[in-house]
């Protein structure tokens, strides 16, 4: 799921895990330490016995709701938990969950002490939750060509250079040279810019090799950083664009606009979130966005008057429109999803979709009628 789409209740699920697994893996491994006072392994042996019983609930929590999975749904209740228990994710909380299990049938020092072994499986299991895990491999993924053809240029110089250094260094140091896949170790270690010490090369040939395989070891992994930060930037920019859309979908007042227009839009919108109470326009204030109501509640304070804006509505428009300063106070009663347009893609939108500006223009005007009367 899109964390962005995630609801409180679920974001604050997902932290408590999160820090469970935090805390049990700090736990385990600080108790893995030679030497250490008896009590701070008897409170390890506790915090992991808790934690991993935290796992038990929760595992027995989730096969309970894989019904209500999205691609689960069209299932029957008992085949959609028995699809998520043999999915990857169930297999690896049910693993996770098993020095409770340990402590369950042969005491709590057992299940201390074989938590340990399941260190391994609670990194994977905040993998597999942690947010972000998604996105990248959602990137390596869509870049799977390119990150290809950098890995196999990596092989070619990694072998090639190996091959050369076994031509040059193999007479001089038949340990470390001897052979190519004994070189590979050199070459490996250069190519990566790590540089152990462990082998050099000794002769003047072999120390030019060397220079040239770091600079091609810093050109690889400059084209591989290169590749995964276009690659992150795009993934977030189209999880942005989606998430604005679905946003958008949710405006009555774009349903009338055609899908080219709205993709025009949905670039130039910023969602934010106000909690109830907040000021979102300040009388007097240069305007410098327009806002459309995604959810919520707004007041417009106009003099004695309260005006309140709902869902779909828009507002912050007429010192756009008039080039004036803000007209009134615009605070959320309830918490509130916004989109904001800023002032400068409300004119480019001008030019580019006048139908919109011009209902946006028809609004203003009944609003400053209504104000009149
Ligand atoms: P702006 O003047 O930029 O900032 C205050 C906003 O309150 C204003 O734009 C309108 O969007 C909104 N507003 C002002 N008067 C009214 C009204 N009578 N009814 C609804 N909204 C209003």
């Amino acid at each position: 799921m899109n964390p962005a789409s995630e609801g409180h209740v679920a974001r604050r699920v997902r932290t408590v895990e999160t820090l469970l697994i935090l805390v049990g893996i700090i736990s385990v491994s600080g108790g893995t330490v030679e030497g250490l006072a008896p009590s701070y392994r008897a409170l390890a042996a506790t915090v992991t016995g808790i934690v991993s019983l935290g796992f038990l609930v929760e595992y027995l929590a989730r096969l309970w709701i894989a019904p209500e999975i999205p691609h689960l749904l069209s299932k029957t209740a008992i085949r959609s938990r028995i699809r998520w228990a043999l999915s990857p994710e169930g297999i690896i909380d049910l693993l996770a969950v098993m020095p409770a299990l340990a402590a369950a049938s042969g005491g709590a020092r057992l299940g201390a002490e074989s938590a340990s072994v399941f260190v391994l499986l609670w990194v994977l299991k905040l993998a597999t939750h942690a947010p972000g895990v998604g996105l990248i491999a959602r990137v390596f993924h869509n870049e799977r060509s390119a990150l290809g053809a950098a890995a196999a240029l990596f092989i070619i110089v990694l072998f090639s250079s190996a091959t050369i250094a076994h031509w040059l260094e193999g007479a001089e140091q038949p340990e470390h040279f001897g052979s190519i896949p004994a070189a590979l170790w050199w070459a490996a270690v250069t190519l990566t810019t790590t540089g152990y010490g462990d082998v050099v090369p000794h002769t003047a040939l072999g120390r030019m090799l060397g220079g040239i395989v770091m600079l091609c070891g810093i050109s690889v992994l400059a084209l591989l950083a290169g590749i995964l930060a276009t690659g992150f930037a795009e993934e977030v920019r189209r999880r942005e664009f989606v998430r604005i859309w679905d946003l958008v979908a949710r405006v009555p007042f774009f349903s009338e606009v055609g899908a080219i227009a709205i993709a025009d839009i949905v670039g130039r919108l910023r969602s934010r979130s106000f909690p109830a109470g907040a000021t979102v326009i300040r009388k007097g204030a240069a305007g410098e966005s327009m806002y459309f109501l995604v959810s919520g509640e707004v007041a417009v304070h106009l003099g004695a008057r309260i005006k309140s804006l709902r869902d779909g509505d828009f507002f912050g428009e007429m010192a756009l429109l008039d080039r004036k300063p803000r007209s009134a106070d615009v605070t959320t009663v309830t918490p509130c999803t916004i989109l904001e347009l800023n002032v400068a893609d409300f004119y480019q939108l001008a030019g580019q979709q006048p139908t919109l500006i011009a209902a946006i223009e028809t609004e203003a005007k009944r609003r400053r009628a209504t104000e009149a009367e």
